[in-house]
């Protein structure tokens, strides 16, 4: 927002107030780069920014500009990737590890999934050892 300049001193008090405030509500209108991510700006009077976006799924936050991958679900190291074309986070495990959040390890020939709660081996899951369940292979 810039100073607003009053021109003339003949001008009240409340009219220079006036013309601040209609200054500031017109930086809040929607703008091209109001809302991030291919979200749509609407024109809110109500709300106290002036406008609300509508974001494309995986994507949130006041302006669009959080997506999934900002959460960090991804487990053990993995890389999150968002598709642009449809929003979609997904991702990329790092060897030995899979499912949709990386969460389950394969133990490989040398490990034996267990339940680390009961510390029970559970060699039935080495190959889908689940982190999620407090499985890990050891
Ligand atoms: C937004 O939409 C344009 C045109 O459909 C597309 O090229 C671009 O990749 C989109 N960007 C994101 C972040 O979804
Ligand atoms: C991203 O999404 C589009 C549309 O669903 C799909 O065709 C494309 O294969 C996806 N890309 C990747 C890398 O998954
Ligand atoms: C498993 O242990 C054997 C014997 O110590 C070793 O030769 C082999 O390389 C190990 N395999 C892996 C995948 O670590």
């Amino acid at each position: 927002m810039g100073l607003l300049f009053c021109p003339s001193l003949a001008l009240t008090m409340m009219t220079c107030v006036f013309l601040i405030q209609k200054q500031l509500s017109q930086t809040c209108e929607c703008e091209p780069d109001s809302c991030y991510n291919n979200g749509t700006c609407e024109e809110k009077a109500d709300d106290p920014s002036g406008f609300q976006c509508s974001c494309p799924s995986d994507f949130f936050g006041e302006r669009c500009e959080l997506s999934e991958c900002q959460l960090n679900n991804c487990w053990n190291g993995a890389t999150c990737v968002l598709n642009t074309t449809n929003s979609v986070s997904s991702c990329i495990c790092p060897k030995g590890y899979h499912g949709t959040w990386c969460k389950k390890a394969k133990c490989g020939e040398n490990a034996t999934c267990y339940d680390t709660f009961r510390f029970k081996p559970l060699p039935e899951n080495n190959e889908n050892c689940d982190i999620e369940f407090n499985q890990r292979c050891l």
